[in-house]
């Protein structure tokens, strides 16, 4: 009796565990990525893609550098690349307050906050509204930092 009521425990604990875990890992690995940003001024990455499949995306920014956000502060911006210019400029004139964007700019897709040295941050944001294999403009708004610390995103 008390085996059986275990066994039966164990099998529903196994399959609740597949039906969630399964689905979930395979859509979120695919949509997931990672960058990162030094005390050089640069990301270790010039080119994101991800799936066609992906509704939404996650995004971790890691600073592995040491210095302070006020001195080196990075953050990841996703514009259309024709906007780019327009929000880096408008965000230098915001500050570090306003995490280097003007507030509720509707140029930008995604923005991460600033992070220092040893700090990283995690955004999700849809990709509804974005078009297939078109590449968007990734971006570092912190003054001086746009010339250098850019890429490209794609999806599908
Ligand atoms: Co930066």
């Amino acid at each position: 009796m008390r085996f059986s009521t275990w066994g039966c425990i164990a099998a529903l604990l196994a399959a609740v565990g597949l039906a969630t875990a399964l689905p979930a890992s395979a859509q979120s690995k695919a949509c997931q990525l990672e960058i990162s940003g030094n005390d050089a001024l640069q990301f270790d990455k010039k080119e994101l893609k991800v799936g066609a499949g992906c509704k939404e995306i996650t995004l971790t920014l890691k600073h592995i550098g040491k210095a302070p956000a006020a001195a080196m502060g990075h953050n990841w911006v996703l514009v259309r690349t024709a906007d780019m210019a327009g929000v880096v400029n408008d965000g230098m004139k915001a500050g570090l307050t306003n995490q280097y964007l003007k507030p509720s700019d509707k140029r930008v897709i995604a923005s991460t906050k600033v992070v220092g040295g040893g700090e990283s941050t995690t955004i999700r944001f849809s990709t509804e509204g974005l078009r297939q294999g078109e590449p968007y403009t990734y971006v570092c708004t912190f003054p001086g930092h746009s010339a250098v610390m850019r890429g490209t995103l794609t999806i599908g």
